[in-house]
Parts: C-alpha cells; structure tokens; sequence
C-alpha cells in the first residue's frame, strides 16, 4: 500500500492527529487536502503535547509535510505553528500549493457577520473565516498562495477586490478595519516569508507516488460536517471526505489504496446542530471531563453522545472506508453500561440510515443496543496495557469493538486507548500488503 486516506466518520475531533503521527512512523510523506486553521489536531510524545491546525501532523516524526491546493491558508497562523516547531527543534520540511486559497482579515470579520446574519440557522463556525475564504474560492475572488508570492499581483488584485469587501461587510452592518495598504504590506510580508516553500507540490507530490513512496493523507472535521455529505447548512465549507484528498491534492483515485475511517467510542460536536444521542445528563458530563472534551481550536465544551450506527455506516458508504480506527475507548472505562445507538425513530417509524436533511435529522430519537461497560486502567497504565495486545483488554471492551466492527461491516486497524503516541494497539498494519 502506498496512499492511504485518514478520515473522521463524525462530527470532528475523532483523534485524526493521533492516529496520523501513529502511521506518519511508517510514511515518506503526510499531506494536508481540506480545511484550514478551524481543524485542531493533537499529538502527544512522551507527555509532550502539539497543537496542530495548518502544519500536517507527520511534522512530530520529521516527514516531508505537503499543505495541498483544497487547504485554505492562514498564513499568519502557519508562520506561528513553523516557530513554534523550531522552538522545539523541529524544522517542518513543508512545501504549500501555489493554488491553495490564502484567508485574510476581512474573511475573519465576514465569518462572524454572516453567523450573526443567520442567527438561528448559524453553525456555530470557529470564526476563522474558513467559509468567507472557500465562498470566494467558488465565486472566483479568491487569493491564492502563488498570489501572495508575487508583490505586484498582490498589490493588483487587493486593489480591485479592497471595494468589494468594504461593500459586503457594510451589507452585514459591519465596519471595514483594515486599509489597504496594511493588507498588501502584512501579505507580502508572509508572502516573503513563505515563499520557499511554495510551489506545484502536486508535480512532486505524484513523482514520488508513481516511485512507491508512502503517502498519509491527513482528513480534516468529519464526515457529518461534509458540506455536500454532511448535515447541511451546519457543517463545513468543503469537502472532507476520502474523495477530497483526490482534489484536494491534484491525486488521481485510482492512486488511493486505502481509507482508513477515524471512530471515537462515543461522538462529539463542537457548534450547532442536530446530535440524535447528545448526552445532557451527568454521563455526558462524565465523558466530556474524563475525555477532555473541549475545543483544540476554540476552547468551546464539546457536546458529547453515545456512538451512533447510522451516522458511521453512511461515512463508511461515502468515504469507502477499509479500516477502522477506534480512539477513546478508555474514557468509556468505569462506565456500568455503554450503548450504541443502531437505528432512529421519527413518527414511530425505525429509520437504519441518517436522512440527509437537518430538519428531520433533528426529529430523531436513537434505538440503543445497552452492552456492558469495562473496567478502567490504573493513572499510566496504558501504555503498558496497549504493549500487551488487544486479546490481553477486558472482554467488554473487545465485545464493544466487536459490535462496532459488525454493524460497521468494517474491521478495526487501530485500538487507540490514551492520547499518547504509545496508548496504541496496531490490528492492522495499513501501509503493508
Ligand atoms: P482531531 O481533530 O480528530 O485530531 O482530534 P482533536 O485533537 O481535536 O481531539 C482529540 C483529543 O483526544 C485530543 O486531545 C487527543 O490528545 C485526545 N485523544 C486521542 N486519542 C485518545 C484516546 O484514545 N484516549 C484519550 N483519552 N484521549 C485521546
Ligand atoms: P477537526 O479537524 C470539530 C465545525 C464548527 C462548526 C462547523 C463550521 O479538528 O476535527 P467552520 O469554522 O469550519 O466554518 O465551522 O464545523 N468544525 C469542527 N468541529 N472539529 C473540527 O476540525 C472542525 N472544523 C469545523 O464547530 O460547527
Ligand atoms: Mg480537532
């Protein structure tokens, strides 16, 4: 195997930065093909914590690190994840497409406007204007990194867009901050500094494909934030599924070998929108604590609910999904009871899949499948669990995966006890035979 996908079946912070640096260890190459800086990706190192949001995970293991043309860039927040990888004595070997779309300012401002504007509709964005920049991305007003690169197109182009702007953030009641000579003087400034690493990274990217080096497309969110497949209008901006690490880096599909699909044990949601098992008791409670759910990105308390069936077989359907990553069964630990919610109701009728629409989405109630909860690890026990094996965890915990995998009709590559690097159990070798 030499491509292998990454992606989150939920709604986000499925483990996706575990799970990458714990395959980086086997791949030449980790790309980046979706979202910008509203991801938060976690990897932890013998206690060591990093912080991802532009800069590809492989940085931890020194790979080479591919930001591909369906990335939107903040390049103010990548200059600060590349020193502060140099503090720690890692200098990312990045390269950044020419054709990846660059956020400024006044996507930020129109971000925040357009969710005021919406109000009950709004999806609770990270407000890092991720949609302003992909909406100007589809309309064709966008600045690219090959943009930012060249002083006079930069000037030229912020010149003839600097009045459109003003325009569609006074629509919004909004006032323009910025002039335009600090957006032309602040942008060639990054641009200067990036410079180097930018260019047609998919030229090098698919040489070293055709000569079997080993590429780790890194997903971002999750399926169900998919802006085609997912709960439309509260998800993303584009496209996250396995297919977009195709147009996402400029790789044809039949160069993808493998997708690996991301499951936490349970599901969490950062923003609005319809959550069939949100748990409002003090089990969710329990879970959100001992899971340490709140935003990498923003901060904000995820909400949190048991593993829902429909929600992983529709990702496994639309991202082709071979293996199954499973992260987070530890925070379930010490519950008496775990479910699994198999199917929904709405008007007494059982629904087996997820409806595509919010509307209806939201009228579901889940059927639950009630299994026995495990028992937990002592504090640092974990990694010594995970040495052990997977026949070595308590039955429940294996009876748990053993459901999951037989109404995913997937098999699991990847047992992911602990945040550590080390909290693992390999089933799976994904880049081998
Ligand atoms: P991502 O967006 O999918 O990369 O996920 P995030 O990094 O936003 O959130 C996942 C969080 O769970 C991070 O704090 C990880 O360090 C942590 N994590 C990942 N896998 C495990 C696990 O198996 N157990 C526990 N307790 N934490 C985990
Ligand atoms: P990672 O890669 C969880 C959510 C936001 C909001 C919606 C739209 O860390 O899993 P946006 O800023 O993209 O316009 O917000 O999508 N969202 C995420 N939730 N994890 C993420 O990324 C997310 N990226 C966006 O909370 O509901
Ligand atoms: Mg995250």
């Amino acid at each position: 195997m030499t491509c292998v996908v990454i992606v989150g079946t939920q709604w986000g912070d499925e483990g996706k930065g575990k799970v990458v640096d714990y395959f980086a260890g086997k791949a030449d190459i980790v790309v980046r093909f979706s979202g910008g800086n509203n991801a938060g990706h976690t990897v932890v190192v013998k206690g060591k914590k990093y912080a991802f949001h532009l800069m590809p995970c492989g940085a931890v293991r020194g790979k080479q690190l591919i930001i591909g043309n369906g990335v939107v860039v903040d390049p103010k927040v990548l200059l600060e994840e590349i020193e502060l990888l140099k503090k720690d004595g890692i200098t990312p070997k990045l390269s950044i497409s020419e054709r990846a779309h660059v956020i400024f300012p006044y996507h930020g401002t129109l971000d925040e406007l357009e969710e005021q504007f919406k109000g009950k509709m709004k999806a609770g964005t990270t407000k890092r204007g991720i949609g302003p920049c992909y909406e100007d991305k589809a309309g064709r007003f966008g600045l690219r990194m090959c943009d930012i690169v060249n002083k006079e197109m930069l000037k030229e182009k912020i010149e003839h867009l600097f009045k459109l702007k003003e325009k569609q953030i006074q629509v919004y009641g909004g006032k323009f901050d910025f002039t335009k000579e600090q957006l032309i003087e602040e942008y060639t400034a990054y641009g200067a500094k990036l410079k180097s690493c930018v260019g047609d990274v998919n030229l090098s990217l698919n040489k070293a494909i055709d000569e079997g080096k080993k590429v780790l497309f890194e997903g971002t969110q999750g399926t169900m934030l998919d802006i085609d497949h997912g709960i439309y209008p509260v998800g993303t901006s584009c496209n996250v599924i396995a297919g977009a690490a195709c147009t996402g880096a400029g790789v044809g599909p039949t160069k993808i070998d493998t997708v690996v699909g991301l499951a936490k044990a349970y599901v969490s949601r950062v923003g609005e929108g319809p959550l069939p098992t949100e748990l409002l008791d003090e089990t969710g409670e329990y879970i959100r604590k001992k899971g340490a759910e709140f935003g990498t990105t923003t901060g904000r308390p995820r909400r949190v609910g048991w593993l829902d069936m429909p929600a992983l077989k529709y990702a496994c359907r639309v991202n082709g999904i071979n293996w199954l990553a499973i992260t987070k069964l530890d925070v379930l630990a010490g519950l008496e009871k775990v479910k699994i919610c198999t199917a929904y109701t709405i008007d007494k009728k059982v629904l087996e899949d997820i409806p595509s629409s919010c509307e209806l989405l939201s009228r579901c109630k889940p059927v639950y499948k009630e299994m026995k909860g495990w028992k937990g690890f002592a504090e640092g026990q974990a990694e010594g669990v995970a040495k052990n094996g997977f026949d070595e965890l308590p039955k429940e915990l294996k009876d748990y995966v053993a459901e999951v995998s037989k109404l995913s009709n997937t098999s699991p590559c990847l047992i992911s006890i602990g945040p550590g690097r080390e909290e693992t159990i390999i089933l799976k070798d994904v880049f081998g035979k």
